[in-house]
């Protein structure tokens, strides 16, 4: 356990956790992250969840856990519950954190006074983790205020800082400017497409699990799910990109970043899966 507010445990942290191969070798692509509804629930599907590339959650995610005494583990039919006992950094640097997690007081609270993090372990595979809804609420409740703004700008430049490439992937990752760059040129477009309306932290349309692209980190779990979905015209819905070059070009975009993710993410030592649906291929069974 280190000071609540110390950046450099967080940064190594963040280094263990998103280098530990007992973890990447069992987390599912993707993981599914969130709050959990209430107490002894363990179905995960009834909680609200966002996805994540698995290297992105542990590094910017789980690191802002600190984990203190033994875990227990709980056999609940087919699935194994590990009950992970934590302590929430919750005195870092704004621009620490993955997004202004205080945009909703109830998330904030869930992080800062949550007492373990639920990791749920089926066939052998790690699916997904829960913020318990077991509260400690004499665990110090910092009170943050939002100022309405999902990144901002100051004199370190963009932040959140760990939304970046930079602070995402190791300093020896030779990827890194060439998938912020296709990210970049990628993200204009995707606001042009109205992309961001829907695929942001607030989730105007209600998905779950939340897929979250306006994000240079978290729109990598997406990578390769967006050329498929722009390919056939299913995003933006209903119809997708009416004009056939405009899609075209954001097609292309859309390759080049799925492409140097996987570079990026392969020089840190993830597998690599590019041939299956990384979301069991739903196609338009929301958007009929
Ligand atoms: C009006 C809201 C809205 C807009 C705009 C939108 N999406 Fe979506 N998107 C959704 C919803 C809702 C889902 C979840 C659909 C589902 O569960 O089948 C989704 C799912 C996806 C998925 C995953 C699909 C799957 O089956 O796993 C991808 C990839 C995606 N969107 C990309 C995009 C891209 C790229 C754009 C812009 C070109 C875009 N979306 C614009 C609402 C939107």
């Amino acid at each position: 356990m280190a000071d609540v507010k110390n950046l450099d445990a967080y940064n190594s942290c963040s280094e263990k956790v998103s280098h530990l191969d007992i973890l990447r070798n069992t987390m599912s692509a993707p993981f599914l992250w969130g709050a959990q509804k209430e107490v002894g629930n363990y179905n995960i599907k009834d909680s609200t969840t966002t996805a994540f590339d698995p290297f992105v959650w542990r590094r910017i995610y789980l690191a802002t856990f600190m984990f203190k005494g033994k875990p227990r583990i709980e056999q609940v039919n087919n699935l194994i519950v590990i009950h992970l006992p934590t302590q929430f950094r919750n005195q870092l640097d704004m621009g620490a954190y993955p997004y202004p997690f205080w945009h909703s007081s109830k998330k904030w609270n869930s992080y800062q006074q949550t007492t373990e993090l639920l990791l749920f372990v089926e066939h052998e595979k790690l699916k997904g983790g829960l913020r318990s809804a077991v509260f400690d609420q004499t665990r110090l409740n910092v009170k943050r205020v939002w100022d309405g703004k999902w990144v901002w700008t100051d004199t370190r430049g963009q932040e959140p800082f760990v939304s970046l490439y930079t602070r995402l992937f190791s300093p020896s990752n030779p990827h890194i400017s060439k998938v912020n760059t296709a990210y970049r040129a990628f993200e204009v477009k995707l606001r042009d497409s109205a992309c961001f309306v829907c695929h942001k932290p607030d989730n105007s349309s209600k998905q779950n699990p939340l897929l979250i692209l306006s994000y240079p980190n978290q729109a990598l779990t997406l990578r390769h799910e967006t050329v498929r979905q722009i390919e056939d015209k299913l995003m933006p819905p209903p119809t997708g990109i009416f004009d056939d070059q405009e899609r075209q070009k954001l097609i292309e975009l859309a390759k080049a970043f799925a492409q140097a993710g996987d570079l990026a993410l392969a020089y840190e030592g993830e597998k690599i899966a590019t041939d299956t649906n990384e979301f069991g291929s739903k196609k338009s069974a929301h958007f009929p």
